[in-house]
């Protein structure tokens, strides 16, 4: 807790009051957040249980052991169903239970390695399973906002050195990719075929994200994960493409773009059926070499061979540098990322350091991380929060 702090205690001035820029829309409001037991899904569920929703999580068991979900104890902040997003009837009777203001869609099988080694459920979890929320959604006789989250990876990568926009062409060359850019047309055309008309009162738009990084992931094949575990068990982190450039971001910058794109849904319907980037300013672009230098020294590291060993091994294709332009974002929604790349990497190293090795309270560090998140982004005038009246608690 106290190093988070002084990783972000310079940026916060809000004369000590704590801001809640998006309260106004989500307090008291019921919320429906599928694969809540994930990494950005029990970050999210935490947030709005902070902002005063209740959240209604449903989701399958956490997909790792340990798991945010189970360390920060998200089950008892939210009403927590198990359940597959495959289960339409499941699905549906939760949806007329709850008769939620906002869906936000994020389970999905998330990792590229383990769609090589099982494409079918990849395929099958993240196109079918966006289908059957899509189909449940059809049946909503309520005001209802839905962000459905894919990924930046659902763009035709063509290795160019331009940030994606939203008009580029869908693609994939691996199996989690592809099925991304599937949900994606999945939803184009359940959107055209039953929402567009007006008459449906459910609006739906898509966020685009990737390389997010932050306390509490555990999923394998993550660079940052791969480093705590090795570090953890005293060892180094064999380090493949070094070189590789990626534009990291804490994995509360892209969950301000969806809740603010649920919000703009909500009260409007200028966005209905649109897809929005949401990504970090291109100088926090850094290859991977550089974000372990960062990391390890933030860790306590002092020099790098403490930390990890290069090797080369590719075990699958991996896509060269994919940047978002997210001038849409800012102009339609004013979202702008808020942190520096300095704060994101302090802010990560600071959560895994201060639970692992310092015996803070998950819970808390999160919550405590989303509140000086909150507070930066209003101390700087951050455009989503004006837009909601940079609401003070
Ligand atoms: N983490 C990233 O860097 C990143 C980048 C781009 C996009 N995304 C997307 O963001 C979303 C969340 O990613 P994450 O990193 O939190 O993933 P995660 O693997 O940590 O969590 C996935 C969640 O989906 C649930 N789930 C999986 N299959 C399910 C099924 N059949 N039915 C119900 N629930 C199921 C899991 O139980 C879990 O709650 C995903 O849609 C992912 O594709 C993540």
């Amino acid at each position: 807790m106290g190093h988070m702090v002084s990783a972000l205690g310079h940026m916060v001035s809000a004369g000590g009051r704590a801001a809640m820029p998006f309260a106004r829309c989500f307090h008291g409001q019921d919320v429906v957040i599928t694969g809540h037991t994930g990494f950005k899904g029990s970050w999210l569920a935490l947030w709005l249980s902070h902002l005063g929703a209740r959240v209604h999580g449903y989701a399958l068991e956490p997909p790792t052991t340990p798991s945010l979900f189970a360390m920060a104890r998200v089950a008892e902040a939210v009403d927590h169903t198990t359940g597959d997003v495959r289960d339409r009837e499941r699905f549906l009777a939760l949806l007329q239970r709850v008769r939620p203001r906002f869906v936000f869609h994020l389970a999905a099988q998330a990792i590229v390695s383990l769609s090589y080694s099982d494409p079918v459920e990849t395929i099958s979890t993240n196109v079918m399973g966006t289908t059957i929320v899509l189909d449940a959604l059809r049946e909503i006789t309520w005001p209802c906002a839905a962000v459905f989250v894919t990924s930046d990876k659902c763009y035709d990568n063509v290795e160019w050195p331009w940030g994606y926009r939203e008009t580029d062409a869908l693609g994939g060359k691996d199996v989690y990719s592809g099925s991304k850019a599937a949900a994606e047309l999945a939803i184009r055309c359940y959107w055209h075929a039953f929402f567009r008309a007006g008459d449906h009162p459910v609006r739906l738009a898509v966020g685009r994200a990737g390389n997010v990084i932050g306390g509490g992931d555990w999923a394998a094949d993550r660079i940052v994960v791969d480093c705590v575990k090795a570090w953890m068990a005293g060892g180094r982190v064999p380090l493949r493409s070094p070189a590789a450039t990626r534009p990291w971001q804490h994995v509360l910058e892209p969950l301000s773009g969806y809740l603010a794109l649920g919000r703009s849904l909500l009260e409007s319907p200028d966005h209905n059926g649109e897809a929005f980037n949401f990504g970090p300013r291109a100088e926090q672009t850094r290859t991977v070499v550089e974000l372990l230098d960062d990391l390890a020294r933030r860790w306590g590291f002092s020099s790098s061979a403490e930390a990890y060993d290069i090797v080369e091994r590719r075990p699958f294709h991996e896509a060269g540098l994919l940047k978002l332009n997210c001038d849409k974002a800012l102009l339609a929604l004013r979202w702008t990322p808020t942190l520096t790349y300095g704060e994101c990497i302090a802010m990560t190293g600071d959560w895994y350091r201060g639970v692992l090795r310092d015996g803070a309270d998950a819970r808390a560090l999160t919550l405590a991380q989303i509140a000086q998140y909150e507070t930066a982004a209003v101390a700087r005038g951050a455009g989503w929060c004006l837009a909601d009246g940079g609401v003070a608690a």
